[in-house]
């Protein structure tokens, strides 16, 4: 087992800067995924560790050495790819054996091994199997078995359940999780699916366009976004937002194209700066309601009910306020509320939401750091 901690770390390709200086210390045993949107780095991240690529900046520690140029198998460590292509001619036994064998390993101790990562992964009875006659779960399992006979001391997986089925995705999530308490060993597990992340990671690290936005554990990053990016991209269906002017004197308010919102006295401090000026409003679905629930500000907005989804525990109304006149883009406003399978709302109804305003979100129209 190992820390892994990358100092400024940067990766271009040809004119293509694609990681920007990333820091991360990633300590001994944690299990952290990298999470952020398709072509992010996250790919290029995990080669960078494992020295299936080289850096153009930066240094890479696997404990406490310096790792940037130690060839791939010096380095400890054991990746599970998306793709996990086994050896189609080959056993599942020998699937996992076969790079023990390459190194050189006893074959008493060979054998061990893939026992022992055979009966944690439930694997013992389908070991003289050839791939074609498993399922994909099962697939998935030999793949991290190849990985776990390593006895590596860090593990980096790559997207490894996205070719599952949803059900299967979330069994073997479940598992994933149980054999990381298990084992203990490092993992930087990459994901582009933000569900993955909250429910696997102890540690979130969110990154965008070869930049990390934020680290933190699951309610970190979803009820203290670090800017508009993170707050945007974790939760689902995804923060709302509004373009407001801060306006008022003592007080404030959020003025919307069609509607005010008071801000809280908790948030003023944050927001005097603000005044007159532009920024952007958040709040997330959960955080609109129908009534008046714990915590929100009972100013009412009346909103046109477009789009109505039932998914048995909950609902997501797809409402629209009518067109105001306050900002500059008269254009009206589109949100979404999560309430209730009680509510009688249909579609094409007129309804009153309010906002759990002690819940809200301020970002910075420009730089889209959050103000609160
Ligand atoms: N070998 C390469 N040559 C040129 N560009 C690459 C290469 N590998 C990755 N890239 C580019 O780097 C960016 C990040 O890729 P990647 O790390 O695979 O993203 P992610 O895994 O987050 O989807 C993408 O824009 C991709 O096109
Ligand atoms: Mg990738």
């Amino acid at each position: 087992m190992a820390e892994v901690r990358l100092v400024n770390l940067a990766k271009a390709f040809g004119p293509v800067q694609v990681l920007k200086g990333i820091d991360l210390t990633i300590p001994d045993g944690e299990f952290v995924v990298l999470l952020g949107p398709s072509g992010c780095g996250k790919t290029t991240t995990l080669r960078l560790i494992a020295g299936l690529e080289e850096a153009t900046g930066g240094e890479i520690f696997i404990g406490d050495r310096k790792v940037n140029d130690l060839p791939p198998k010096e380095r400890d460590i054991a990746m599970v790819f998306q793709s996990y292509a086994l050896y189609p001619h080959m056993t599942v036994y020998d699937n996992m054996a076969f790079g023990l064998r390459l190194h050189g390993v006893r074959r008493e101790e060979v054998d061990q091994r893939v026992m022992e990562a055979a009966e944690m992964l439930e694997l013992t009875p389908l070991l003289a199997r050839k791939p074609r006659a498993l399922s994909g779960g099962q697939r998935q399992r030999v793949a991290v078995g190849r990985a776990i006979v390593r006895n590596p001391k860090v593990f980096l997986m790559d997207e490894p359940l996205s070719n599952l089925d949803a059900k299967l995705r979330v069994q073997t999530r479940v598992e994933l999780s149980k054999l990381h308490m298990k084992l203990g060993v490092t993992t930087i597990y990459v994901t582009h699916d933000q569900m993955e992340a909250m429910t696997l990671g102890n540690l979130v690290v969110i990154m965008n366009q070869g930049i990390i936005q934020q680290m933190g554990t699951p309610s970190d990053v979803y009820d203290r976004p670090a800017n508009k990016f993170v707050a945007g991209f974790v939760g689902s269906p995804p923060m709302n937002f509004f373009p407001a002017f801060v306006d008022g004197e003592e007080e404030l308010f959020f003025q919307m194209a069609s509607f005010r919102l008071p801000v809280l006295p908790d948030h003023r401090a944050a927001l005097a700066p603000y005044r007159g000026k532009e920024v952007v409003f958040g709040i997330r679905p959960e955080d609109v309601n129908m009534g008046g629930g714990d915590g929100a500000v009972h100013i009412p907005v009346t909103a046109k009910v477009d789009v109505l989804e039932l998914l048995g525990a909950e609902i997501f109304l797809y409402l629209s306020s009518p067109e105001g006149t306050f900002v500059a883009a008269a254009t009206s406003l589109s949100f979404i509320a999560r309430v209730d399978p009680s509510t009688p709302a249909k579609e094409g109804d007129s309804v009153q939401v309010v906002f759990n305003l002690g819940r809200s979100h301020a970002f910075d129209a420009d730089s889209e750091r959050a103000i609160y």
